[in-house]
């Protein structure tokens, strides 16, 4: 039984809250926000996926601080979990990690790459388990294209296309690009990430974008270049009219099949193949923040550092939005640098 403590009551808090209440292999013993109505339970917010942040946790059987930094000094919290504003991933995490706590930490890991460094810094340097919740790592759909690129059924990869678009959350936290990062940091770096769990690096990136809510980048489609995938595309952005709904979505095109998913307008996953009519593969069900979090308990349980997501993938993926953000600002194709996953500071 791993004794968790979660940081941050928002939007992404209450979610993974739901996922411990229906886990046996952990508890929540202390919860941290600093808005009242959100630590005692009495104020609630919405997911945008539906069977997001439900409730029914009781609050009552959990420790409540109103500064998370307190919640990591409780002895009593083996693992902390940080769904906290964007800027304060990493100064927590550390924090937590200097403590000897477990860490699992919200995307995108950090506001900046030279940040992102000092995580994983500390990360390296700790006995226990970092984790960033890149979720699309396990999101049921997305887990089995992983598996069909990776065995090659259909054959090498000529085509991926990714899409995610919404419209911006109510939270004040989006707002604020110098907070959040921006839609390309914020939402687009869900693709980014899936795009180099699949494809690994990317050598260049070529992104366009425009501002509509706020000051930073609220939509953006970006071509991350590689030498042996033709066409690697991602659209992302929360600038859609107030009516649509979220959607996330892939078409993939193989050699020999094209695999479509889209998660919105509630569509299975469709395989076509020239010589047969269109499939539909069994998925396992739910949403991935819950095979994510399992994950993270499974790696506690056995004493292993995540191989699924690394820390070290969790700092990629900042750097290559910074690329994509730097070719959205110069109009011009960006290098996407070398990782330098280990280098402190
Ligand atoms: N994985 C996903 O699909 C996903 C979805 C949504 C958000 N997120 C990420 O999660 C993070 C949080 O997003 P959100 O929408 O839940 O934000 P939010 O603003 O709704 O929630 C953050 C909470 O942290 C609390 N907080 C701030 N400082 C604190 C402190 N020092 N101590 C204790 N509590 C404090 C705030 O009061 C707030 O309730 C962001 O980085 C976001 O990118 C990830």
């Amino acid at each position: 039984m791993v004794n968790v403590g979660l940081i941050g009551l928002g939007f992404i808090g209450l979610t993974h809250l739901d996922v411990y209440q229906k886990l046996s292999n952990a508890r929540v013993v202390a919860i941290s926000d600093k808005i009242p109505g959100r630590l005692n339970g009495s104020e609630r917010m919405a997911g945008n996926i539906e069977g997001q942040a439900q409730g029914g946790f009781d609050y009552a059987s959990a420790r409540q601080y109103d500064e998370g930094m307190k919640l990591i000094d409780d002895p009593d919290v083996q693992a902390v979990d940080i769904c906290l504003p964007t800027p304060l991933h990493v100064p927590y995490a550390i924090a937590a990690l200097k403590k000897g706590k477990h860490v699992l930490s919200e995307k995108p890991m950090a506001r900046d790459s030279k940040s992102a460094r000092q995580y994983v810094a500390a990360a390296k340097k700790a006995k226990t388990v970092a984790m960033v919740a890149l979720c699309m790592r396990f999101w049921p759909g997305w887990d089995w294209l992983k598996e069909a690129i990776r065995d090659g059924r259909y054959g090498k990869v000529r085509s991926a296309i990714f899409r995610r678009l919404c419209v911006i959350p109510k939270t004040p936290l989006y707002f604020d690009p110098d907070a959040c990062g921006g839609a390309i940091l914020d939402l687009h770096i869900h693709d980014v990430d899936f795009i180099q769990y699949l494809f690994g690096m990317p050598r260049s990136v070529f992104a366009r974008g425009y501002s509509h809510y706020t000051a930073g980048i609220d939509h953006v489609v970006a071509h991350y270049e590689y030498d042996d995938v033709p066409l690697v595309v991602a659209e992302g952005g929360w600038s859609m009219s107030k009516t649509f709904l979220f959607t996330m979505q892939y078409t993939i095109n193989f050699e020999r099949a094209t695999a479509t998913y889209v998660i919105g307008e509630k569509l299975p996953l469709t395989i076509c193949e020239n010589d047969k009519p269109p499939h539909h593969p069994e998925l396992r069900p739910g949403m991935g923040y819950q095979y994510e979090i399992e994950y993270f308990l499974k790696c506690i349980e056995t004493g292993t550092r995540p191989t699924t997501v690394t820390i070290e993938d969790a700092a990629r993926a900042v750097t290559i939005v910074e690329a994509a953000t730097k070719s959205v600002r110069t109009g011009k194709v960006v290098r996407v640098p070398a990782p330098r996953p280990s280098a402190a500071g």
